[in-house]
Formats: C-alpha cells, sequence, structure tokens
C-alpha cells in the first residue's frame, strides 16, 4: 500500500526539557519525565487500548501509553493525537504480528509457529523473524506479541498451531532464535521490534483443551517442563512477557505474586516489561469473579507488578478510585511506568516515533523475503507416510502424468494461511491477503510441466450458525459462531472419484478452516469435520495411488481408510507458497526434512500423547486402543532411507562438571540425498521422584548424500541431565543414565548408550 507520509524526525526546540535530550541516561530522562508525569498521566502510560475504538478517548481522555490492532491509517490518526498531549509521549504500538506481519495488506505471511517448528531448524526461523521485524518496523509497528511459548499438550486446544509443539527443549532453542530475530542486534537499530515471551505460564495446561480453563498445575511441574524456555528468552533478554489468562491453584496469572515476583523478576532477575493479556484485569471482576470491582482489580494488578494493562479501558477509572479509596499509593505506579517509558526511549522513540516510512512498499512482501518465505515453507512440511509413490516422476510433454487435485483445502487460499493472518477474523480491515501473493496446492501442480491437472473439491467442510447464546460476550468481544459439519455431499464425491479415474495419482488436501482454529476455538474432536473422511474413503476404494496432504493447523486424526493411501503429508499452514513447496516435494523436486514437533494421535480419547509423560501406570495400553501415537515426536521420512549405528560414548564414567561426548554413524542407504535430524535424548534410569522416561537435550542436522556416511559428534553437559526433585529444585541425581540416539523419539528408533554420574 502507499500512503502520504509526515516526516518521522521530530526537531527539538532550543532549551528542551531534560526527558527531551538524547544525550541524557535512559534511566535520566526517565526519571525527569517521570517526575512530571501526573497520576492521571501515569495511570494512562500503563494503558494499551484497541485503535479500533475511539482513539481521541484513549489518547486525549485517558492518556494511553500504547495501542494494539492499529490499522495503516490508525497509526497516523494515533500520532498526530499523541502530538496534541501535554507531554508529547510517543505511544507504543503493539500488533500480533505471529508468523509474519499478520493483519498488514501485503505483508509476508509464512507457515504457523507450529510449522516453522517442525524444520528444527533455529537459524531459519530466526531469519523469518529478522525479515518479519523488518517488515512491521517499516509500518510503524514498535512491537510484536510472539513467540508463544506455551507447551501444546492436548491436541483439542485451539491455538497449538501458535506453539512450536511439545518439547521444552525444542521450545526454547526456536523461541530464543524468534527473539534474537525480532530485536536484532538493539532496540536502537530502527528495524528491531520488541519481542514478546508468552503467554506466562501454564496457559496450555487446559481441561480437556478448553481455552483459558483453570491451568491445574502444580509449581513442581511449571519448573520441570512450562517454565525452562521462559526462564532461557527471560535470561537472554526478551524485553517483554506477556501474562496468560488462565489461573492456577484459583489465582489468576496476573496477580500470582509467587510467579511474578519470586520467580521471574527475583530468581531470574527479569527487569523487562509485564503485559496483562486481553483484559485481564478486567475478566478478574466480570469473568473470573475474584475482585469485587475495578477499583481492587486494578490495586491487585498493579500490586503484583503488572506494567502495561491490555484493553481494559475502566482501569483508568479503577486505578485512579483506588489512589482515592487508599487501596494504592500515588506512587504506586512508578516502577511500571519507568518501564514503559524505558522501553520508549530505548527505541530512541522521543526522537522518531518511527511512523509507517516511505520505504514500506519496498520492504512489505519483498521477493527476498518471499525467498525465505519459500525455504522455510519447504522445511516445514513432514513426509509422514510413503510406499514409494513418491517422489512423482513428472512425465514427458507427450505423456504428463496425470494428477486428479482434490479435497476442500485444494485451492482455499486464506484457509493455508491459518490463524493470526489476513482472514482470520481478529483485526476487522482486511479479510484476506492478497489472492495473488498465494500459492495453493493446486496452483503448485498446475504450474508444474509435465503433470496434467484436474480439480474437485469433493467434500464441504462446516457452515456456520449463530450460538443461541448471542453473538458477543459479555465483554463485548465477538463471540464465536457454533460449527455445523457439512454431511457428505454424494454429487461432489462422484465428481471427485471420476477426476480419480481418470487420473495416474490422486493429491487429496483435507484439513481444517479457520473456525476451528484459535482462541476460543478448541475442537472436542480431532476428526475431519464435514464431508472429508467419506471422500477419503471413497478416493482410497477406487485403488489409485491417494496422496493426502494434512493442511492442519494441528495434528488431526485421518481415518481408517488412509492405512492404504501411498502416502500422507503434514502441511501445517504452510504460508503463502505453501503449494509451491508441496508441489515440489511431490514431484521431488525437494526433499521432505521436517520432523514433527508434536506427536499425533489415533483417536481424540488418547489425549495426551506427548511423548515425554512419566513413568508409571498399570499397562501400556487402553482395553479397546493402544496408547501409542498415530506418528511420534520427531518422526519424519526422507525419500532415501538413514541408518544408525554404533553409537559410542568417549567416556562413561563422569562427574557433574563434565561433558558427555558422543559419536554415531549416519548413513545414507538410500538413492537420494537426505536432511537428517540426529535426535539426543537423555534417560536417567532411577530418579528420586516420578520422571519421564526420556527427554530431548540436543539435536544436529547433517547432510548426507546418497550412499554418504557421517560420524556425527553430539555433546551434552552433564550439568543437563536434571530432573526436578520433590522440592522443586532442578539437579543432576548422581546414578546411572542412557544417552538415547535417533531418528525419532520413538524407543524403535533410538539407539542407547549407559553412563554413569558419580
Ligand atoms: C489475546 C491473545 O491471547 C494474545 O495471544 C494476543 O497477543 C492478544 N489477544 C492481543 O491480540
Amino acid at each position: 500500500m502507499t500512503s502520504t507520509l509526515p516526516s518521522t524526525q521530530a526537531v527539538h526546540p532550543e532549551g528542551a526539557l531534560p526527558y527531551q535530550d538524547p544525550s541524557l541516561t535512559t534511566a535520566e530522562r526517565v526519571a525527569d519525565l517521570l517526575d512530571r508525569m501526573t497520576v492521571e498521566e501515569k495511570v494512562g502510560q500503563m494503558l494499551q487500548l484497541d485503535a479500533r475504538d475511539d482513539l481521541q478517548d484513549h489518547i486525549l481522555r485517558r492518556h494511553a501509553g500504547s495501542i494494539l490492532h492499529t490499522s495503516p491509517e490508525r497509526i497516523l490518526e494515533a500520532n498526530r493525537l499523541t502530538s496534541q498531549t501535554r507531554l508529547r509521549i510517543p505511544l507504543l504500538v503493539g500488533e500480533d504480528c505471529i508468523h509474519g506481519h499478520s493483519f498488514w495488506p501485503g505483508a509476508t505471511i509464512y507457515p504457523t509457529q507450529l510449522g516453522m517448528a517442525a524444520s528444527w531448524d533455529a537459524e531459519l526461523i530466526e531469519r523469518v523473524a529478522r525479515a518479519t521485524a523488518e517488515e512491521v518496523a517499516v509500518t510503524g509497528v514498535h512491537w510484536t506479541f510472539s513467540p508463544v511459548l506455551c507447551i501444546a499438550r492436548d491436541l483439542r486446544w485451539g491455538r497449538v498451531s501458535e506453539t512450536f509443539g511439545e518439547d521444552p527443549y525444542l521450545i526454547g532453542e526456536l523461541a530464543s532464535a524468534m527473539v534474537r530475530g525480532y530485536q536484532g542486534d538493539g532496540l536502537d537499530d530502527p528495524t528491531a521490534i520488541l519481542a514478546t515471551a508468552k503467554h506466562f505460564a501454564g496457559y496450555s495446561e487446559t481441561q480437556g483443551g478448553r481455552d483459558a480453563s483453570e491451568a491445574d498445575i502444580s509449581r513442581r511441574k511449571l519448573r520441570s517442563w512450562f517454565l525452562p524456555p521462559f526462564e532461557r528468552v527471560a535470561r537472554e533478554g526478551c524485553r517483554t512477557f506477556m501474562l496468560g489468562y488462565q489461573s492456577t491453584d484459583g489465582v489468576p496469572i496476573t496477580v500470582n505474586d509467587w510467579l511474578l515476583s519470586e520467580v521471574l523478576r527475583g530468581e531470574w532477575g527479569y527487569t523487562g516489561t509485564l503485559i496483562t493479556d486481553w483484559d485481564n484485569v478486567g475478566r478478574m471482576v466480570w469473568e473470573q469473579k475474584v475482585q469485587p470491582d475495578y477499583a481492587h482489580a486494578a490495586a491487585a494488578a498493579v500490586k503484583a507488578g503488572n506494567d502495561m494493562v491490555m484493553t481494559t479501558p475502566l482501569f483508568f477509572e479503577g486505578a485512579l478510585e483506588a489512589v482515592a479509596r487508599g487501596l494504592l499509593a500515588e506512587d504506586a505506579f512508578d516502577a511500571a511506568v519507568a518501564r514503559i517509558l524505558t522501553l520508549k526511549f530505548d527505541l530512541g522513540l522521543f526522537e522518531d516515533p518511527r511512523l509507517p516510512s516511505e520505504r514500506m512498499d519496498a520492504v512489505v512482501g519483498s521477493a527476498d523475503h518471499a525467498a525465505l518465505n519459500l525455504e522455510v515453507a519447504r522445511r516445514s512440511l513432514v513426509l509422514l507416510e510413503n510406499d514409494g509413490t513418491l517422489p512423482l516422476a513428472a512425465g514427458a510433454p507427450a505423456a504428463p502424468v496425470r494428477v486428479a487435485v482434490v479435497g476442500p483445502l485444494a485451492d482455499d487460499a486464506q484457509t493455508q494461511l491459518g490463524d493470526w493472518a489476513g482472514g482470520s477474523g481478529q483485526a476487522g480491515w482486511l479479510d484476506g491477503q492478497p489472492r495473488e501473493m498465494i500459492t495453493t496446492v493446486l496452483d503448485g501442480l498446475e504450474a508444474v510441466d509435465g503433470l496434467d491437472v484436474r480439480h474437485a473439491r469433493g467434500a464441504d467442510i462446516l457452515t456456520l450458525a449463530e450460538d443461541p447464546l448471542g453473538s458477543t460476550f459479555p465483554d463485548g468481544q465477538p463471540r464465536p459462531p457454533l460449527v455445523v459439519p457439512c454431511p457428505p455431499d454424494a454429487g461432489l464425491i462422484a465428481e471427485a472419484v471420476a477426476a480419480a479415474s481418470e487420473s495416474d495419482v490422486v493429491v487429496a488436501v483435507v484439513g481444517d478452516r479457520i473456525e476451528l482454529v484459535g482462541e476460543g476455538r478448541s475442537t472436542a474432536t480431532l476428526e475431519l469435520i464435514g464431508g472429508q473422511n467419506a471422500l477419503l474413503d471413497a478416493l482410497i476404494a477406487t485403488g489409485k495411488p491417494v496422496v493426502v496432504i494434512l493442511l492442519a493447523s494441528k495434528p488431526l486424526v485421518l481415518p481408517p481408510s488412509v492405512a492404504d493411501a501411498a502416502a500422507v503429508i503434514w502441511a501445517a499452514n504452510p504460508g503463502m507458497l505453501g503449494g509451491r513447496a508441496l508441489a515440489e516435494l511431490i514431484t521431488g523436486a525437494i526433499e521432505p526434512s521436517g520432523r514433527l514437533p508434536i506427536s499425533f494421535a489415533r483417536h481424540a480419547g488418547q489425549q495426551p500423547t506427548y511423548y515425554n509423560q512419566l513413568r508409571g501406570q498399570h499397562g501400556d495400553r487402553y482395553a479397546d486402543l493402544t496408547q501409542e501415537p498415530a506418528w511420534a515426536f520427531g518422526q519424519g521420512l526422507s525419500y532415501t532411507t538413514v541408518e544408525y549405528a554404533d553409537l559410542a560414548l568417549a567416556r562413561t564414567e563422569l562427574g557433574a562438571g563434565d561433558l558427555i561426548e558422543a559419536e554415531v554413524t549416519v548413513r545414507n542407504t538410500g538413492d537420494r540425498p537426505a536432511r537428517e535430524t540426529v535426535q539426543l535424548y537423555v534417560r536417567d534410569t532411577v530418579t528420586s521422584v516420578s520422571w519421564t522416561d526420556r527427554e530431548l537435550k540436543a539435536y544436529r542436522q547433517v547432510d548426507l548424500a546418497p550412499g554418504e556416511f557421517a560420524r556425527v559428534r553430539l555433546t551434552l553437559p552433564v550439568a543437563e541431565c536434571t530432573i526436578v526433585d520433590a522440592d522443586g529444585v532442578r539437579l543432576v541425581e548422581a546414578g546411572d543414565f542412557e544417552l538415547l540416539v535417533g531418528s525419532s523419539s520413538r524407543p524403535a528408533d533410538l539407539l542407547g548408550a549407559p553412563f554413569t554420574v558419580r
């Protein structure tokens, strides 16, 4: 988009006040400005309000310090209003730039976080975050509410696609990379944006997958798995943390003193800025009902150490009333306001409010970013099954391979992008990203020479009905409509079967739609909705080889007929160029290299299916079903075969300060190249308290030509072989361990080597 842009360089008049003097330190400027602010201005500074509402009221009456959900035009309008305020404190503009600049028309939309996680490639994800920061910064947005560090455990939860999957170590690696990418070389770099580690902490530990339900989670469990990724990015300088919606032990995280003060600020020494999630302060009054009114809710939130309060406009009145009623001292806001102002000074916003820049058209959606998007889309695809049908050899011009591309998602451009993209509904100013920027699977295959492509939709997924309880929640937020699955349609199936009959191979693209994904949109089942199972059954019954592409935000359960499919590929909302990447994969122009960052269930009733569950249960299966997942964490095929052998440790008797040094031979035994993800897990044989049987601790990716082998060296400090004991203390317990190395978390895929820690 183009716009008429004002100059972004503010000119300081002679006799500028100390806080306006860039030669002073941030601390000096903060102190000076804080001194000049009224209590109303301080309370307002703590507010982040929705830019789609009345900006004049937000900025001129409530003195808001920040806005979010800002359309291109509203950023300029908000900054015009700020220039009319007494102290002219610039706004922090925040946005959910989750996998690209989600709601900016024409921005590059990458695979979802879960899709990117399938690459297991931190360096690649850092580059995606850097490119995203460039697009975001140039449009006048300073702060992204990304990445998500929640551990996805119950697949029914609607927000699985926003996570890096189920493993704390992998989450820590990838989140740390993403934070580095966003924040760049420091906030004075004009392409740096603030990163947010969210949702602190335990939000994903839902009851039955129900979004934002009470997280029934002990402190020990938090310390064992949920906190480590957050601790890592806190120590590495992630500038902001967002607090989840949920309560634990009856206490909303917004006022959880143990988590916020003792652990985050205390143990980890975190000096960054905390932001609540959407109306967390109001929810304590109207939803969780743990505060009688906004004065008490505001007082509790301030005392607990919250800095920025997202979209609770009545925090303004509530906090002032709390002061008037003696619930809060007048200086109670100073620490929070100082932290917010620190961000603004560090970003240099007083000198340059970083408004949308004239460089925007060159940066947003650039060709370089499209190339990066294609790279990460390719790496996000996971080949789960293949009977040898793939890769398809495209035919000669005279005898092209006939391909039936069927399924409701074969040509659904916006659905391919997933949640937090133009069409996902959170922003009112666009209903999708430009169609011409998106390559669907149909587009991708049609562009391949040597294929003769025909298309049939084959099934519908769902229609919507209004919730009888109304279209909004008590706070005015939209209530998601009810999903009504479409029945199988005999006519559509017949068309698809006819297309299959005229073809050599069928590519069936099935999955979920945005109405089944996201906040407040958890699913009770994991099955394909609507006519999709019937479609797959009918296609597979034709006897033609069927390549199933599961274009789904999260792991879903496929019907039993898929056991007879020729191949299964998971593409977790692979972004704008996902269709091209899939066409390349199917035709062998690229090699499959993605590995599952999350396990797939066979049935919703198996939940949870994550690999690192605690030891100790009677038996290892249900009476009516195995407990084995359909595909486990770490799994993924190549077009070649890879063998592991000769795992050896340099030393097997080790002290607490030593390094475990291992080598394993990894051999490409087939005739195609491989990018193999060599995974290292640790098993602590006997622990003082129950613990998981194996945990990912390291991995390495190696490229092997056909026939090539490598002796892959892996190292791990013994200090990483920890458990969390009954008192919540993380420590290495001396004794026997096993190092497990292989191609996935499945015991059958791992070689073992014992070692002892003295
Ligand atoms: C609520 C979501 O939980 C959070 O992830 C998001 O950043 C905010 N809304 C702002 O849109």
